[in-house]
């Protein structure tokens, strides 16, 4: 068996059905969607089938979903763009993607004041700790659902719930969308944001799905596509793709998720028998069944990630490594996870495409490697 592909939260691969359809709008509808003739009416129609589907898809209007080229940029033109002008309040939590985090970041430095909610062991935001941290000019709410590295779902309804409007909601989808109902309408936020190569669309491609009338202004200038909100010419069989895979992600979700549940709890057994210590950050339960994020307490994440590729098992660090150390990840810090845990956290990402003799192989490695490091004195 070759290498075994367990990095699903980083990429997936297109379906063959995505590709086909679109293929077409690669070769032969090329005409440029604002263009008012034959070839760019041909091209418009497809790019606004598109977004209806994939509004329809997501609880929203089709005048709601802008595409983007993902959900980096989405979720920069939602920080940016519902921030308004400083000084105010934002609210986030403290286990965002660097898409996320980042912004805050800057936004911080241009002026605003910056909060983070407290999270928990596996890195859940409780809804209550929200009013007592409100501000009268706190503008901008920023909670994800699913997180990257632990699987966690945050309470992200009853988040906005409680939040009655006294600010916007943005939520980044991105691990999310595809794996759990996601709606606009039923999440009560103002915008969402995701990545259509997480759920085997092409790369290059997301949305930001935003209320009609939020007061978002736009990052970039110079044209009138997406109501002026995105524009450039926008990718037209990118964005059929993009609806193509998350129309099949949703009529399927509860099959793959049940498939890869069954994939993930046979993996973790099989690594607990044979590799022990091994210590689970995040949820045991409860959490999307994609991703499992494992401690090998005494070994650390850049010696595990050369030798698992080795081996033949592609997964990521929970940890990022850079010039020879190894520096722990936020979101696995902000939820209290002790040293020896935060610098051997690997992050194993499962799709239906496995088969259960791959992750039963996959496993086998895992257990291999991580037992000969240890032999090895780490
Ligand atoms: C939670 C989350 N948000 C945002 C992103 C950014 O997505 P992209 O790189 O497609 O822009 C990712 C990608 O890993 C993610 O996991």
């Amino acid at each position: 068996m070759g290498p075994i592909y367990l990095d699903n939260n980083a990429t997936t691969p297109v379906l063959p059905a995505v590709w086909d359809a679109m293929r077409p709008f690669l070769a032969d509808v090329y005409g440029n969607p604002a263009s008012s003739h034959h070839f760019g009416r041909k091209a418009r129609r497809a790019l606004e089938d598109a977004r209806e589907r994939t509004a329809a898809l997501l609880g929203a209007r089709p005048d709601e979903v802008i595409f983007t080229s993902g959900a980096t940029e989405a979720n920069n033109l939602a920080l940016f763009g519902l921030a308004g002008d400083p000084p105010a309040h934002l609210l986030a939590s403290p286990v965002e993607h660097p898409s996320v985090a980042e912004p805050l970041r800057q936004l911080a430095e241009a002026g605003f004041r910056v909060d983070y909610l407290p999270v928990d062991s596996t890195g859940a935001v409780d809804p209550d700790d929200l009013p007592g941290r409100l501000r009268p000019d706190t503008r901008l709410v920023c909670v994800m659902l699913v997180n990257h590295e632990t699987g966690t779902i945050e309470p992200v309804r009853d988040l906005a719930r409680r939040l009655e409007g006294r600010a916007a909601f943005h939520c980044d989808a991105t691990q999310a969308v595809g794996k759990v109902p996601v709606r606009l309408d039923d999440l009560g936020v103002t915008s969402l944001s995701f990545s259509a190569h997480k759920f085997h669309g092409p790369k290059g491609i997301g949305a930001l799905v935003v209320r009609r009338g939020a007061p978002l202004r736009p990052r970039t200038w110079g044209g009138h596509q997406q109501q002026g909100r995105r524009p450039g010419t926008e990718p037209v069989a990118l964005a059929v793709g993009l609806a193509v895979a998350l129309e099949r992600a949703v009529e399927e979700m509860d099959r793959r998720c049940a498939l890869i549940r069954e994939l993930r709890t046979h993996f973790l057994s099989h690594i607990r028998a044979a590799a022990a210590p091994v210590a689970l950050n995040g949820p045991e339960e409860g959490g999307v069944p994609h991703t499992l994020n494992l401690a090998f307490p005494g070994l650390r994440a850049d010696a595990l990630l050369m030798n698992f590729d080795l081996a033949g098992v592609a997964c990521s660090t929970g940890a990022t490594c850079s010039s020879g150390s190894v520096l722990p990840s936020p979101v696995l810090r902000a939820m209290g996870v002790p040293d020896d845990r935060l610098t051997s956290a690997m992050r194993f990402s499962f799709s239906p495409l496995l088969t259960p003799a791959e992750v039963d192989e996959a496993a086998r490695r895992v257990a291999e490697v991580v037992t000969r490091l240890r032999r090895a004195g780490g």
